[in-house]
């Protein structure tokens, strides 16, 4: 099942619109191997049946291609570098700076699957200095399909093997079948939205005081990772940290935040 040149533009086109998401016409092989399952799943014979279908208004499979063409790529404690620095640099000063309202809100933008989320819970949960606080965590992201596994914590055991330390994982999971899922004492620290950040963020989306927005911008456009950056700020508190991922940078796009570093790893603060 191939995709023609027409598909591909009317594709690129469209993830672009509904999610920044940059693709171009080199991505023909990615366009058919994600597109093919589905259109197979919705009876449909051909990318073009598909590309049409959409054209001629369906919301479901016009949601379900843009979700496809998402890269969900992640791990528990991906390069873990940055937990580290979280762990020794960030939450000992947050520690001092909340100790009035011991409590603390994170916002994991473009969670995935949710194993960003639950390795700053553990992070966090697991800290001397925040024993007994009230800890938030707002997982979000895009894809719907990403999210229901988020929601469900229940991770399968290769997915448990990248990144996630022995001890860890019986501390905070319990056997389910052949994988593993998330005790309800870390659970219910985290919640996953859908929320595209393109689409206006709710009101509650406001005063984090860490923000994980990591692997993500790189899909976008500089204009778009400008928008989202002025209005990450916004949503942040002004002494709150923000980090991006490891290849990610901030110059010449976004002069809002600053950078300061903990350990090996590169934060941003309000500027
Ligand atoms: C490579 S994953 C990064 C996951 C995690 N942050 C990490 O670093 O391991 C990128 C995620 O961004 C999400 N995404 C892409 N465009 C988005 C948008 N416009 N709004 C919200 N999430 C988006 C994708 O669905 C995907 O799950």
């Amino acid at each position: 099942m191939t995709a023609t040149a027409e598909d591909v533009a009317f594709v690129c086109q469209l993830v672009r619109t509904e999610s920044a998401i940059m693709l171009d016409g080199s991505k023909q092989y990615l366009i058919e191997s994600r597109l093919r399952p589905l259109a197979r799943e919705a009876g449909l014979e051909t990318i073009t049946a598909l590309v049409d279908a959409i054209k001629r208004g369906s919301r479901e499979l016009k949601v379900n291609v843009v979700e496809a063409m998402t890269t969900n790529e992640t791990s528990f404690f991906r390069d873990s570098r940055p937990f580290e620095s979280l762990n020794s640099g960030v939450i000992p000063l947050l520690a001092q700076q909340r100790a009035a309202t011991r409590t603390l809100r994170v916002w994991s933008a473009a969670a995935s699957s949710g194993q960003e989320a639950y390795s700053i819970a553990m992070t966090l949960r697991e800290h001397p200095a925040l024993q007994g606080w009230n800890i938030k965590i707002q997982g979000s992201d895009i894809a719907n399909s990403v999210l229901a596994q988020a929601r469900s914590g229940r991770y399968a055991q290769l997915e448990v093997n990248r990144g996630l330390p022995a001890t860890k994982l019986v501390k905070w999971f319990e056997k389910d079948g052949l994988g593993w899922v998330v005790k309800p004492e870390l659970r219910q620290l985290v919640k996953f939205d859908q929320l595209n950040l393109l689409s206006q963020w709710p009101a509650t989306y406001a005063r984090f005081d860490i923000v994980f927005l990591r692997n993500v911008l790189i899909y976008f456009d500089v204009e778009t990772k400008r928008k989202i950056l002025e209005r990450m700020k916004r949503a942040m508190c002004e002494d709150g940290y923000l980090l991006l991922g490891s290849a990610e940078m901030m110059n010449g796009i976004y002069d809002g935040f600053r950078s300061e570093r903990f350990g090996q790893t590169g934060w941003f603060r309000s500027a």
